[in-house]
């Protein structure tokens, strides 16, 4: 039975199913720090393997995971590139500045995608005032641009311009397996076309904890050393591990049902005469409901009296599908919505 978790904020509001609180009841445990617990080798064997790299790392979180593998491609002082709207620039504390005084250098997305041209104008020349260019960072499903998918073309071709100009790339795969399942292909056919991935256990995949590393076995001893050095290393990890595994084993198949979902949801949004804002290809709705007159506040009532967590703020809001909301939820969410828009 899957628990409802009538919640739209995000898909990191996912509960573990009741497999995965059953694996992490059984776990069997050691000390990860000293990298002898059973559950975390076995997670990390086959993050690796499911993502087609040589070596892999569990850490806390998606945030974790981008700044032990950015900083364990770069010096301090090196320039980044980033998408302009993407996570690891906007929503990550400015860590980079701060752990790994880097310099971000941004470009600009459209629906998410670089176009490699910018890209590759933004590397910096080797000229004494300038500081050295060393890691491209991609982002896939891009959060912000509304859940897209970047295609393997487009990775491919973000992936010639960096090694052209002998960059690492970092991709923010907090939601890979959604960009895979949505495009048809093997997560693997994306991966290739990055250097270390960072994905999130704990989003669609319903882990309750949890972040992969992924990348050539040089690059993730040193961000096994940073997580240290960030207070992630984890002792009896195993209880966290467990899930994981379940994630990336048997949970990737079902995002479809989300994404199908969020695509009964826009739709029947979109009679109702809220305007959905982006093109809906994974588990993500971005609505304005100033196309019924609403406000945030209009908006949070109606989803409150409804019994659904939503956040409206300003003129919109995001819808995020995932583990927990089922089609007829989204069916019994639009009826009711009906009723009072
Ligand atoms: C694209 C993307 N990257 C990274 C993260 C960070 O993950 P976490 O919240 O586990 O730190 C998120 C979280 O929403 C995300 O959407």
């Amino acid at each position: 039975m899957v628990e409802k978790n009538l919640d739209f904020r995000s898909d990191t509001v996912t509960r573990p199913s009741p497999e995965m609180r059953e694996a992490s009841y059984n776990a069997k445990l050691g000390d990860d720090v000293y990298q002898d617990d059973p559950t975390v080798i076995e997670l990390e064997r086959v993050g690796a393997e499911v993502l087609g790299k040589e070596a892999c790392l569990f850490v806390t979180s998606g945030t974790q995971g981008n700044a032990v593998a950015i900083l364990a491609h770069t010096n301090r002082g090196d320039e980044i590139i980033l998408e302009e709207r993407s996570h690891i620039y906007v929503n990550e504390v400015g860590g980079l500045a701060v752990m790994g005084q880097l310099m971000s250098r941004t470009v600009k997305g459209v629906n998410g995608h670089m176009d490699p041209e910018d890209i590759r104008k933004a590397v910096r020349i080797e000229n004494i005032h300038f500081p050295p260019t060393t890691l491209l960072c991609v982002e896939n499903t891009h959060n912000s641009a509304g859940g897209i998918a970047l295609t393997v073309p487009q990775m491919k071709s973000y992936w010639d311009v960096a090694k052209e100009n002998n960059l690492g790339v970092h991709l923010d795969g907090a939601r890979v397996f959604n960009a895979a399942v949505a495009l048809g292909v093997d997560v693997k056919e994306i991966t290739q076309y990055a250097d270390t991935v960072q994905i999130c256990l704990s989003k669609g995949l319903a882990a309750p904890v949890g972040s992969l590393v992924v990348g050539p076995k040089d690059i993730i001893d040193k961000a096994r050393k940073y997580r240290k050095m960030l207070g992630g290393g984890m002792r009896q990890a195993g209880i966290i591990a467990a899930p994981g595994i379940i994630a990336v084993t048997k949970m990737v198949d079902r995002l479809a049902e989300d994404h199908a979902n969020a695509k009964v949801l826009a739709e029947g949004l979109t009679k109702l005469g809220i305007k959905v804002v982006n093109e809906v290809q994974t588990n993500m709705v971005y609505v304005d409901f100033s196309s019924i007159g609403w406000t945030a506040e209009d908006w949070n009532k109606a989803c409150t009296e409804m019994g659904w967590k939503s956040r409206g703020r300003g003129t919109g809001t995001r819808l995020v599908t995932h583990y927990g909301i089922e089609e007829e939820d989204i069916n019994s969410f639009l009826e009711n919505l009906a009723k009072r828009v």
